[in-house]
């Protein structure tokens, strides 16, 4: 029996196929591109999803045997992404993503809607989806008129692999159209946009069977005809489900594009006072709460493209050995930031730069500023009572030995490196496939994978870190 996990990611698409043991049996990867049409924008075409997955499945055929013997998939994505799909199931523009900024009037407004932050618990950011909505009716009236159902990035994902509209828990938590409490669409809250029940899809928790692949599909990819597509999950809830975080206290810090504290947590307590997130977890009666910061890797990235090398290449000049903060300082606001700021016209900037700094001091300030921003939302969710003593460091950041030894010391706790590295969303998603094809029990199969190698803080420098995280606050935003 084989099982499979899609993590749509916001860069590109990975699989990975595992056996019922959970372990690891073929990879494969493709990457699609982000239109940025306007300042702010943010955009990607679902058809563009759609070919990334038939390209990498027909690589994993052809080189895991194990696939024709597929019993369930789960799908896992980019948070708050808008697809916006008409009566026949056609898409009508491309998927508003989770980064795109566009719609931050019309989040203020609904923020300030009696009640939304209660029932929601969270504040309307401008990524999340139910602005995206409202801007659209004011700005594209002819689509928003043609939409028959607003399906998240992952949920999208599932409606082509099944037919079915349908969508999780976790992702939908991340809508401001959720009563996340209590785990149903909330009509107060979907009124609150011009929106209703009737354009939302089928609830599911993402354990949950919530399709059967298509015939056709199951035909092309040479899998038998009763293979179960669970609810699936956002990324991060997945990624929780792959390192094993379900239960109270237990979380990771992860180095994606956007980068993320997530500490998981046994009751739905929302601070919708403060910047951090509170949604549903991808598995029945657990939530968890998150701190998001909007430019992770991505301010490497573009510290990459404005040098012309590339981010392995950047962080690699800086040897393996911690150093002392460095001079340069770097606030990493490239588009906005949510936690703890939530402030969309934020911009980055590079300060203390003198006739000395050299390219390496520079890279050296961006990835300390990114892991001060992430330090802000650690002390965010300290701040309502969520106090992880250790994280794994996942994401494709994580492979900077430099950077996950700087965040251990700018955090001053212990991070797990988890053995098998960066699958942390697909491996969450293909075991939700696994709960939902076999009825397994959740517990047992999100198990912690096993750690690679524990990163401790470096005890000589944490008051030095401390001291330069205290100037990076009172540098930024207050
Ligand atoms: C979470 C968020 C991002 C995306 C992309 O709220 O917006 O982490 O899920 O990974």
């Amino acid at each position: 029996m084989s099982f499979l996990g899609i993590d749509l990611g916001t860069s590109g698409l990975r699989l990975l196929l595992i056996d019922e043991a959970g372990d690891v049996l073929a990879t494969a990867e493709r990457g699609y591109a982000t239109q940025r049409p306007h300042d702010g924008w943010s955009e990607q075409f679902p058809s563009d999803w759609e070919a990334a997955l038939e390209s990498a499945v027909a690589e994993m055929r052809k080189e895991c045997p194990a696939f024709s013997e597929l019993r369930g998939i789960g799908v896992s994505g980019h948070m708050h992404g808008a697809v916006v799909l008409d009566t026949a199931g056609d898409v009508l523009r491309p998927c508003i993503m989770w980064n795109d900024t566009r719609a931050h009037v019309e989040a203020e407004a609904l923020d300030k809607v009696d009640g939304v932050r209660d029932l929601s618990g969270n504040i309307v950011f401008a990524g999340f989806t139910s602005p995206k909505l409202v801007w659209l009716a004011k700005h594209e009236p002819e689509i928003f008129d043609q939409v028959e159902t607003v399906m998240l990035p992952a949920g999208y994902m599932n409606f082509a692999l099944t037919g079915d509209r349908v969508a999780d828990m976790s992702d939908s938590a991340g809508t401001s159209w959720l009563d996340v409490a209590g785990r149903d669409w909330s009509d107060s809250l979907l009124s609150a946009s011009g929106m209703a029940r009737s354009k939302m899809p089928k609830l599911v928790e993402g354990s949950q069977h919530a399709g059967v692949l298509r015939a056709d599909i199951a035909e092309r990819w040479g899998v038998g005809p009763d293979i179960v597509v669970a609810g699936g999950a956002g990324d991060n809830a997945a990624a929780a489900c792959g390192i094993g975080a379900l239960n109270d206290g237990v979380g990771f810090v992860s180095l994606g594009t956007s980068g993320v504290v997530l500490c998981a947590r046994d009751r739905c307590a929302p601070s919708p006072a403060t910047a951090v997130h509170t949604f549903c977890h991808a598995v029945p009666e657990h939530w968890y709460q998150m701190g998001v910061m909007l430019s992770a890797t991505d301010s490497l990235n573009w510290w990459g493209r404005i040098t012309g090398r590339s981010p392995a290449e950047l962080s690699g000049a800086l040897g393996t050995s911690l150093r002392a903060p460095g001079a340069g300082q770097f606030l990493p606001y490239l588009a906005g930031e949510r936690t703890p700021h939530n402030d969309t016209s934020l911009r980055g900037s590079f300060g203390g730069l003198s006739h000395d700094t050299k390219q390496e001091d520079m890279t050296q300030a961006v990835l300390e500023g990114v892991a001060f921003g992430l330090r802000d939302s650690l002390e965010a969710l300290r701040s309502v009572g969520a106090a992880p003593q250790r994280l794994s460091a996942i994401g494709g950041g994580a492979k900077s030995e430099y950077w996950v030894a700087l965040i251990a010391t700018v955090f001053n706790l212990p991070l797990d490196l988890p053995a098998g590295g960066e699958f942390g969303a697909a491996l969450g998603a293909a075991r939700l496939g696994i709960c939902a094809a076999t009825g397994a029990d959740v517990a047992e199969v999100m198990t912690p994978p096993d750690v690679d190698r524990t990163v401790m803080p470096e005890m000589h420098l944490v008051d030095a870190y401390e001291a330069a995280y205290q100037r990076f606050r009172e540098r930024g935003p207050s």
